[in-house]
């Protein structure tokens, strides 16, 4: 029996997952808990699923020896103690992905929208003006939009603009495959130089920081627009700023800032705030029900992979073992220090029970070393009793 515990009203497309697989005892809460209500809704938990406000901390994740796996139902991780978890066996999975397409279309929409001025012209009509003109105001047909970070969210921008008519160039520092009709630019200036939308689908961190920074505004044509769904640190925000009250930029959609609100109630502290054709969103690019639904199943997906036949591929904490079919009547998992010799005393530890190994896949990260091992022979509670009880073991299972 896997018993599921999933907090945060986590979307009900993981418990379909789940009880599509078979693993009939899911319990769901419908907000975050902390100290000992978490840890008592824990107990007994194979597999545990959160969202951003469960924090699991060297504490929350001890005296769990039943604990399998965690889910975080959303792209951060940075509220579980990954190293904890890893060293006690656990692997932590996340849904990078699933929100991919949310922030390609609202990217899509902002660029109709800020080419045609309709920020500005919005606002206009709500304060009782009708200015009627077409000045500034441009179809997307034709234009070409400037791409960088050619990657997941990236690539996808570029086909749904190509599908406006629009031209696509990116710039990425990786050699990436064109899709579609695009077009790779190496020297960063040329390409700002040639655009008329600049979207960013950089990551975050030192690398990127200011990627965007006066010069590199100072590049871009004028009159062209800039959009940021990527990372808040991207962007020199004084730079944007100063280039679109002089005009050089007219417009400028920005979903993320370099230092957030934490609460509903704090509001945003930017210059930004009460520009003509600038669209501030609080970051929101990957929120749709969609999404929701996407990271359900795509995290319940990576779980029940990983109880059902000892995958990581995905997890943001551990040795990544991808799937692979059952080859012989048994498979064990096997986490252990990653020691020398671990491998050597994994196997004569089998020998010994009369398990023929028929395939074995290791891989090590850091401290901790991951074993699938597929063995012929009868596989029973004391086998895998006796492989827990190897001083170089941290969890074992049969899965
Ligand atoms: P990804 O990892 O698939 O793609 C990133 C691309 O940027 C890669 O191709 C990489 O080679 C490239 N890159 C890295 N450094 C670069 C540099 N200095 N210059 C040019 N290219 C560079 O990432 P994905 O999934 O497409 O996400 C992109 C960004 O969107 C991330 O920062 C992510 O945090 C953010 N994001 C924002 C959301 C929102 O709600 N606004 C939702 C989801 C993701």
């Amino acid at each position: 029996m896997t018993r599921i515990v999933l907090f945060e009203n986590i979307h009900a497309s993981a418990k379909e997952v789940f009880v599509a697989a078979g693993f009939d005892e899911v319990v769901t809460y419908p907000g975050a808990l902390t100290g000992d209500a978490l840890r008592e809704a824990m107990q007994g938990a194979h597999v545990v699923g959160i969202r951003s406000r469960t924090h699991l901390d060297q504490k929350a994740l001890s005296g769990l020896p039943d604990l399998r796996a965690v889910g975080c139902f959303c792209i951060g991780t940075n509220q579980v103690d990954l190293e904890t978890a890893a060293l006690r066996g656990i692997p932590v999975f996340n849904a990078p992905f699933s929100n991919t397409r949310s922030v390609a279309e609202l990217v899509l929409g902002e660029t109709i929208l800020l080419l045609r001025r309709i920020p500005e012209k919005n606002a206009r009509v709500h304060e009782g003006f009708w200015d009627k003109t077409a000045d500034g105001a441009y179809e997307a047909r034709g234009k070409t939009l400037g791409i960088i970070g050619y990657g997941n969210i990236g690539s996808q921008v570029g086909i749904l603009a190509e599908s406006l008519g629009m031209r696509v160039l990116y710039h990425d520092i990786e050699a990436k495959l064109p899709i579609g009709n695009a077009h790779a630019t190496s020297s960063l200036k040329k390409f700002l130089a040639q655009v008329d939308v600049v979207t960013l689908h950089v990551p975050g961190g030192k690398e990127t920081a200011n990627l965007m920074d006066a010069d590199a505004i100072a590049a871009m044509k004028p009159g062209s627009i800039l959009i940021n769904a990527s990372r808040g640190t991207v962007v020199d925000i004084p730079a944007l700023h100063r280039a679109l009250k002089s005009g050089h930029l007219s417009g400028a959609a920005v979903d993320v800032f370099p230092t957030e609100p934490k609460s509903r109630e704090e509001g945003l502290d930017s210059p930004l705030r009460g520009l003509q054709n600038v669209i501030l969103t609080p970051h929101v690019g990957g929120s749709t029900q969609e999404s929701q639904e996407n990271i359900g199943r795509e995290v319940a997906e990576k779980l029940k992979r990983f109880i059902g036949s000892g995958t990581t591929k995905g997890a943001v904490n551990f040795p990544e073992i991808p799937y692979h079919e059952l080859a012989g009547t048994a498979r064990i998992i096997h986490i252990h220090q990653n020691v020398p010799g671990a491998m050597g005393a994994l196997s004569n530890l089998m020998g010994e029970y009369g398990l023929n190994i028929v395939s074995q896949q290791l891989q090590t990260r850091g401290k901790i070393g991951y074993a699938v091992t597929d063995v012929d022979g009868d596989v029973t509670d004391q086998v895998i009793e006796g492989l827990r009880n190897h001083p170089i073991t941290i969890r074992c299972d049969r899965v």
